[in-house]
């Protein structure tokens, strides 16, 4: 069951608003956040960025933080989700209906939509690792905002998969940004780096988990721009995010990242992101 504008519904009886904003324009904002075995992990977290990114692009939410808690909650619960279950939250509010203008209408009421959808976690792949093409970020210059206006990301995931590797790594510049849907560090000689978080990234909330969780087992993380030359020296690069987790890069460009095998201080950060989800 999906929850739309305040009813209870399922996706068959949904019809969209022609002059919705978010169909229009991608005018609006969303969350993507995991459930594990059954529990909504770093709710908080997700709900603060969710409450940032209404302001940042001036749209006045009606609900209170309790009632976005609650929708969640209810969520899992109209779906049946137990603690046998693995699965995302998808929640987004779109500025609202109105004849289509460019600029923001007064007295627009947002719309929000959620639902639930059961999902494996990508243990596969973090056992094996992934490989990226290093692509230009095309993206706008508000990244730090998880707006709907998705379009840039689907086009460098696409031009990564059509380079024939299963994620891009985006740079500005020469200077590495993030992935298309999730952050990048690299390993060098035991420390860790990763961009800024600064407009041009979105604050994941695993990446902050995994600086959290670095910093108090002894690793040192620099919050820090730094080129595509350097990640091609790196020891270990991996990408982190609801839906990849702790993802180990293995090859990068066609070229094997360290060793070619997942490395030490990737694993090292799964065994501690595991703990912390658990
Ligand atoms: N994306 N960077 C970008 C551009 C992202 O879209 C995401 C998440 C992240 C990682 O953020 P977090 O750790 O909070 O999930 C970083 C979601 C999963 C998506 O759009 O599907």
């Amino acid at each position: 069951m999906l929850y739309v504008d305040g009813k209870w519904v399922e996706a068959d009886e949904l019809s969209v608003h022609p002059e919705d904003r978010g169909y229009n324009f991608g005018d609006g904002i969303y969350e993507v956040v995991r459930i594990y075995k059954g529990n909504i992990y770093q709710w908080e977290g997700h709900l603060t960025r969710l409450i940032r990114s209404a302001r940042e692009i001036q749209l006045e939410l009606p609900w209170t933080a309790e009632e976005l808690s609650t929708i969640a909650h209810e969520l899992l619960a109209k779906n049946n989700i137990t603690s046998d279950d693995d699965a995302t939250l998808y929640i987004q509010v779109t500025r609202g209906i109105a004849p289509r203008v460019h600029d923001i209408p007064s007295n627009i009421r947002p719309v929000i939509m959620g639902f639930v959808r059961r999902k494996e976690r990508p243990l596969a792949d973090m056992k094996k690792g992934i490989t990226a093409q290093i692509i230009e970020d095309i993206r706008w210059l508000r990244c730090d905002i998880k707006t709907l206006n998705l379009l840039g990301a689907v086009l460098v995931k696409q031009y990564a998969k059509d380079a024939g590797a299963q994620d891009s790594i985006l740079h500005r510049n020469g200077i590495v940004t993030e992935c298309s849907a999730a952050n990048l560090f690299v390993v060098k000689d035991n420390e860790l780096y990763t961009h800024p978080a600064n407009h041009l990234i979105l604050n994941g909330i695993t990446r902050l988990d995994v600086i959290a969780l670095a910093k108090s087992n002894g690793f040192t993380v620099h919050e820090e721009p730094f080129t595509v030359d350097f990640l091609k020296q790196a020891d270990e690069v991996f990408s982190t995010g609801t839906t990849v987790e702790v993802m180990p890069i293995i090859s990068v460009d066609g070229q094997a990242v360290g060793t070619g095998q997942i490395g030490p201080v990737v694993k090292k950060l799964q065994e501690l992101f595991e703990e912390n989800i658990i």
